[in-house]
């Protein structure tokens, strides 16, 4: 019994481990998880759209003139996992401050590429 203990414990730690490791290298990351999207779409919801629009367009209008609405964002053809994390660990426009974890980071990414649209343009 004691032994099987100390696997579990172990294991649990490994599994810590994994949980906080760096951001980077950015492929070795899955930026696809469910939950991550689900997290990154919260997170978005509460730290982006001050100034972005986080949301699928269908739930809103566009915004003329103001920082650029996440889902152009995902559709741009240089959005990549790797250029958002770039973004995201340099200071923000106008919002020097905004500082994530790398956890929220890779959140927010997986959120944003989940916008891209699948119809092959
Ligand atoms: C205080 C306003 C503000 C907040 C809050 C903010 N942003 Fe931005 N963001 C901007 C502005 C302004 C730009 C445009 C910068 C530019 O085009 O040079 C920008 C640009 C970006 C870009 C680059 C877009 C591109 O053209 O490639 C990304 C990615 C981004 N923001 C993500 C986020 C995320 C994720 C959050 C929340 C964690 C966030 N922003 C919160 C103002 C904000």
């Amino acid at each position: 019994m004691e032994h099987i203990g100390g696997m579990l414990k172990r294991a649990l730690t490994a599994t810590a481990i994994i949980a906080i490791a760096p951001a980077f290298p950015v492929h070795a990351q899955d930026f696809s998880g469910a939950g991550a999207v689900r997290a990154g779409r919260e997170l978005a919801i509460t730290l982006c759209s001050e100034c972005h629009v986080v949301v699928p367009r269908q739930f809103t209008r566009r915004r003329i003139g103001g920082p650029p609405d996440f889902v152009d964002i995902a559709n741009e053809a240089s959005t990549t996992a790797m250029a958002l994390s770039a973004f995201l660990r340099s200071p923000h426009p106008t919002m020097p401050n905004l500082v994530l974890s790398d956890r929220q980071s890779n959140d927010a990414i997986a959120y944003i590429l989940s916008l891209k649209r699948n119809n092959g343009h």
